[in-house]
Protein backbone atom coordinates (compact mmCIF):
# COMPACT_ATOMS: atom_id res chain seq x y z
CA UNK A 1 0.00 0.00 0.00
CA UNK A 2 1.50 3.41 -0.81
CA UNK A 3 2.45 6.23 1.26
CA UNK A 4 -0.38 8.49 -0.02
CA UNK A 5 -2.84 5.78 1.12
CA UNK A 6 -4.05 6.98 4.04
CA UNK A 7 -5.48 10.27 2.34
CA UNK A 8 -6.22 9.20 -0.98
CA UNK A 9 -7.78 5.55 -0.90
CA UNK A 10 -10.93 4.80 -2.93
CA UNK A 11 -13.97 3.67 -0.95
CA UNK A 12 -14.73 0.16 -2.65
CA UNK A 13 -16.18 0.61 -5.69
CA UNK A 14 -16.20 3.98 -6.11
CA UNK A 15 -14.43 5.09 -9.22
CA UNK A 16 -12.94 8.70 -9.65
CA UNK A 17 -13.78 10.29 -13.06
CA UNK A 18 -10.22 11.75 -14.94
CA UNK A 19 -11.14 15.48 -14.08
CA UNK A 20 -11.06 14.09 -10.37
CA UNK A 21 -7.98 12.23 -10.22
CA UNK A 22 -5.92 15.34 -11.70
CA UNK A 23 -8.12 17.07 -8.96
CA UNK A 24 -6.42 14.94 -6.35
CA UNK A 25 -3.06 14.61 -7.58
CA UNK A 26 -2.84 18.43 -7.88
CA UNK A 27 -3.99 18.85 -4.59
CA UNK A 28 -1.52 15.92 -2.76
CA UNK A 29 1.79 17.54 -5.09
CA UNK A 30 0.57 21.23 -3.46
CA UNK A 31 0.67 19.67 0.02
CA UNK A 32 4.25 18.65 -0.45
CA UNK A 33 6.25 21.27 -2.37
CA UNK A 34 4.26 24.84 -1.62
CA UNK A 35 6.54 26.00 1.26
CA UNK A 36 9.75 24.85 -0.89
CA UNK A 37 11.80 28.10 -2.29
CA UNK A 38 14.41 26.48 -4.25
CA UNK A 39 12.55 27.00 -7.20
CA UNK A 40 10.78 23.95 -6.68
CA UNK A 41 7.61 25.65 -5.72
CA UNK A 42 3.74 24.92 -6.78
CA UNK A 43 3.88 27.84 -8.94
CA UNK A 44 6.72 25.86 -11.42
CA UNK A 45 4.71 22.74 -11.60
CA UNK A 46 1.35 24.94 -12.67
CA UNK A 47 3.99 26.64 -15.24
CA UNK A 48 5.01 23.07 -16.26
CA UNK A 49 1.80 21.92 -16.58
CA UNK A 50 0.86 24.89 -18.82
CA UNK A 51 3.51 24.20 -20.74
CA UNK A 52 3.27 20.82 -21.13
CA UNK A 53 -0.05 20.95 -22.42
CA UNK A 54 0.58 23.49 -24.84
CA UNK A 55 3.61 21.31 -26.10
CA UNK A 56 1.33 18.30 -25.95
CA UNK A 57 -1.02 19.53 -27.94
CA UNK A 58 1.27 20.85 -31.14
CA UNK A 59 3.11 17.15 -30.61
CA UNK A 60 -0.09 14.62 -30.21
CA UNK A 61 0.75 13.40 -26.81
CA UNK A 62 -2.36 12.23 -24.88
CA UNK A 63 -3.45 14.91 -22.24
CA UNK A 64 -4.21 13.16 -19.48
CA UNK A 65 -0.82 11.24 -19.07
CA UNK A 66 0.75 14.77 -19.91
CA UNK A 67 -0.79 16.59 -17.47
CA UNK A 68 -0.34 13.98 -14.75
CA UNK A 69 3.30 13.63 -15.33
CA UNK A 70 3.58 17.65 -15.53
CA UNK A 71 1.72 17.26 -11.92
CA UNK A 72 4.10 14.84 -10.65
CA UNK A 73 7.90 15.53 -11.99
CA UNK A 74 9.17 16.85 -9.20
CA UNK A 75 7.09 14.99 -6.40
CA UNK A 76 10.58 14.34 -4.91
CA UNK A 77 14.06 15.46 -6.34
CA UNK A 78 17.05 13.46 -5.48
CA UNK A 79 18.69 16.80 -4.59
CA UNK A 80 16.60 17.10 -1.71
CA UNK A 81 15.63 13.63 -1.04
CA UNK A 82 18.82 12.18 -0.58
CA UNK A 83 19.94 11.22 -3.40
CA UNK A 84 17.12 9.00 -4.19
CA UNK A 85 16.25 8.91 -7.82
CA UNK A 86 13.61 6.43 -7.55
CA UNK A 87 11.43 8.02 -4.99
CA UNK A 88 9.45 10.65 -6.71
CA UNK A 89 8.14 7.50 -9.78
CA UNK A 90 7.27 5.21 -6.56
CA UNK A 91 5.50 7.68 -4.98
CA UNK A 92 3.57 8.61 -8.56
CA UNK A 93 2.91 5.23 -9.15
CA UNK A 94 1.30 4.50 -6.23
CA UNK A 95 -0.96 7.94 -5.24
CA UNK A 96 -2.53 6.72 -8.99
CA UNK A 97 -2.90 3.44 -7.93
CA UNK A 98 -4.53 4.72 -5.16
CA UNK A 99 -7.01 6.81 -6.77
CA UNK A 100 -7.94 4.08 -8.42
CA UNK A 101 -5.96 4.28 -11.95
CA UNK A 102 -4.84 1.26 -13.68
CA UNK A 103 -1.54 0.22 -13.74
CA UNK A 104 -0.20 0.94 -17.40
CA UNK A 105 -1.48 4.69 -16.80
CA UNK A 106 0.44 4.68 -13.50
CA UNK A 107 3.31 3.19 -15.01
CA UNK A 108 3.42 5.11 -17.80
CA UNK A 109 3.40 8.24 -15.59
CA UNK A 110 5.86 6.80 -13.17
CA UNK A 111 8.41 6.59 -16.02
CA UNK A 112 8.44 10.09 -17.11
CA UNK A 113 8.81 10.98 -13.31
CA UNK A 114 11.84 8.59 -13.12
CA UNK A 115 13.56 10.13 -16.30
CA UNK A 116 12.74 13.90 -16.05
CA UNK A 117 15.64 15.11 -14.68
CA UNK A 118 19.07 16.36 -16.13
CA UNK A 119 22.06 14.60 -15.04
CA UNK A 120 24.92 16.22 -16.62
CA UNK A 121 26.24 18.11 -19.92
CA UNK A 122 27.43 13.73 -20.70
CA UNK A 123 24.08 12.26 -19.61
CA UNK A 124 21.85 11.12 -22.29
CA UNK A 125 17.96 11.40 -21.98
CA UNK A 126 16.48 8.39 -21.35
CA UNK A 127 12.82 9.46 -22.17
CA UNK A 128 11.24 6.99 -24.39
CA UNK A 129 7.47 8.52 -24.98
CA UNK A 130 6.11 11.57 -26.29
CA UNK A 131 4.51 12.82 -23.26
CA UNK A 132 8.03 11.91 -21.23
CA UNK A 133 9.08 14.65 -23.71
CA UNK A 134 7.00 17.17 -23.40
CA UNK A 135 7.09 17.28 -19.86
CA UNK A 136 10.52 17.17 -20.08
CA UNK A 137 10.61 20.37 -22.10
CA UNK A 138 8.30 22.02 -20.43
CA UNK A 139 10.77 21.78 -17.12
CA UNK A 140 13.58 22.19 -19.15
CA UNK A 141 12.14 25.59 -20.39
CA UNK A 142 10.99 26.87 -17.32
CA UNK A 143 14.58 26.52 -15.85
CA UNK A 144 15.45 29.05 -18.76
CA UNK A 145 14.51 33.02 -19.39
CA UNK A 146 13.96 35.33 -17.08
CA UNK A 147 12.05 32.96 -14.79
CA UNK A 148 15.22 30.33 -14.97
CA UNK A 149 17.50 33.48 -14.03
CA UNK A 150 15.71 33.69 -10.96
CA UNK A 151 15.06 30.00 -10.12
CA UNK A 152 18.59 29.89 -10.74
CA UNK A 153 19.85 31.83 -7.86
CA UNK A 154 17.35 30.76 -5.58
CA UNK A 155 18.04 27.51 -5.89
CA UNK A 156 21.86 28.94 -5.41
CA UNK A 157 20.60 30.87 -2.12
CA UNK A 158 19.22 27.94 -0.40
CA UNK A 159 22.24 25.96 -1.50
CA UNK A 160 24.86 28.68 -0.14
CA UNK A 161 26.32 28.68 -3.35
CA UNK A 162 28.59 31.55 -4.48
CA UNK A 163 26.86 33.74 -7.48
CA UNK A 164 29.94 33.99 -9.02
CA UNK A 165 33.76 33.06 -8.64
CA UNK A 166 35.94 34.26 -11.52
CA UNK A 167 38.73 31.42 -10.04
CA UNK A 168 36.48 28.65 -10.74
CA UNK A 169 35.95 28.11 -14.55
CA UNK A 170 32.60 26.07 -15.61
CA UNK A 171 32.86 22.19 -15.92
CA UNK A 172 31.51 20.12 -18.41
CA UNK A 173 30.36 17.05 -15.94
CA UNK A 174 31.06 14.26 -18.15
CA UNK A 175 29.16 11.56 -16.14
CA UNK A 176 25.34 11.63 -13.55
CA UNK A 177 27.72 10.73 -10.58
CA UNK A 178 30.45 13.93 -11.80
CA UNK A 179 27.65 16.36 -11.71
CA UNK A 180 25.61 14.96 -8.78
CA UNK A 181 28.84 15.65 -6.63
CA UNK A 182 29.93 19.01 -7.85
CA UNK A 183 30.67 22.00 -5.81
CA UNK A 184 30.08 25.66 -7.71
CA UNK A 185 28.74 28.84 -8.81
CA UNK A 186 25.45 30.04 -10.02
CA UNK A 187 26.87 31.31 -12.88
CA UNK A 188 28.30 28.58 -13.58
CA UNK A 189 25.62 26.62 -13.70
CA UNK A 190 24.39 28.74 -16.32
CA UNK A 191 27.55 27.42 -18.46
CA UNK A 192 27.15 23.85 -17.11
CA UNK A 193 23.78 23.87 -17.60
CA UNK A 194 21.25 26.62 -18.50
CA UNK A 195 23.03 28.02 -21.92
CA UNK A 196 22.87 23.78 -23.14
CA UNK A 197 19.17 22.97 -22.58
CA UNK A 198 18.71 24.62 -26.06
CA UNK A 199 20.22 21.85 -27.77
CA UNK A 200 18.70 19.55 -25.86
CA UNK A 201 14.66 19.82 -26.38
CA UNK A 202 12.88 16.59 -27.41
CA UNK A 203 10.28 18.14 -29.65
CA UNK A 204 10.37 20.45 -32.42
CA UNK A 205 7.63 22.90 -30.47
CA UNK A 206 9.86 22.40 -27.33
CA UNK A 207 13.21 24.24 -29.88
CA UNK A 208 10.82 26.51 -31.05
CA UNK A 209 9.84 27.60 -27.26
CA UNK A 210 13.49 27.48 -26.59
CA UNK A 211 15.09 29.96 -28.46
CA UNK A 212 13.63 33.29 -26.76
CA UNK A 213 14.27 32.12 -23.43
CA UNK A 214 17.83 31.17 -24.57
CA UNK A 215 18.86 34.57 -25.73
CA UNK A 216 17.39 36.18 -22.55
CA UNK A 217 19.97 33.77 -20.37
CA UNK A 218 22.64 33.99 -23.15
CA UNK A 219 22.84 37.75 -22.63
CA UNK A 220 22.03 38.01 -18.78
CA UNK A 221 24.93 35.70 -18.38
CA UNK A 222 27.44 38.11 -21.32
CA UNK A 223 25.95 40.89 -19.05
CA UNK A 224 26.45 39.46 -15.90
CA UNK A 225 30.29 39.22 -16.74
CA UNK A 226 31.00 42.60 -18.52
CA UNK A 227 29.64 44.17 -14.88
CA UNK A 228 31.78 42.12 -12.88
CA UNK A 229 34.53 43.23 -15.25
CA UNK A 230 33.66 46.77 -15.43
CA UNK A 231 33.75 46.02 -18.71
CA UNK A 232 30.09 47.55 -19.82
CA UNK A 233 31.02 51.35 -18.70
CA UNK A 234 30.87 53.94 -21.02
CA UNK A 235 34.48 55.42 -22.10
CA UNK A 236 34.82 57.55 -19.30
P1 LIG B 1 15.43 19.47 -13.33
O1 LIG B 1 14.06 20.02 -13.44
O2 LIG B 1 16.09 19.18 -14.64
O3 LIG B 1 15.57 18.41 -12.28
P2 LIG B 1 16.78 20.85 -11.44
O4 LIG B 1 15.90 20.24 -10.43
O5 LIG B 1 18.19 20.41 -11.60
O6 LIG B 1 16.13 20.70 -12.84
O7 LIG B 1 16.76 22.38 -11.24
C1 LIG B 1 15.66 23.07 -10.77
C2 LIG B 1 16.00 24.53 -10.77
O8 LIG B 1 17.10 24.79 -9.92
C3 LIG B 1 16.38 25.00 -12.16
O9 LIG B 1 15.90 26.29 -12.40
C4 LIG B 1 17.88 24.94 -12.10
O10 LIG B 1 18.50 25.84 -12.98
C5 LIG B 1 18.18 25.30 -10.68
N1 LIG B 1 19.44 24.68 -10.24
C6 LIG B 1 19.75 23.37 -10.18
N2 LIG B 1 21.02 23.17 -9.77
C7 LIG B 1 21.53 24.42 -9.57
C8 LIG B 1 22.79 24.91 -9.14
N3 LIG B 1 23.80 24.12 -8.81
N4 LIG B 1 22.93 26.26 -9.04
C9 LIG B 1 21.93 27.08 -9.36
N5 LIG B 1 20.72 26.68 -9.76
C10 LIG B 1 20.52 25.37 -9.87
NI1 LIG C 1 10.83 20.73 -12.41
Amino acid sequence: MGIVSVRFQQAAGVVLDRGEVIERTAAFVRSRLHSDSSGHDWWHVERVRGLALLLGRREGADEYITELAALLHDVSDYKFNGGDLDEGSRVSYDLLRDLGESEACARSVAEVVRNVSFTGAGSVSRMRTIEGMVVQDADRLDAMGAIGIARAFAYGAVKGEAMFDPDQAPHLHASEAEYLARDGSTINHFYEKLLLLKDRMNTESGRSFAERRHRVIEAFVHDFVAEWRLEDLPEL
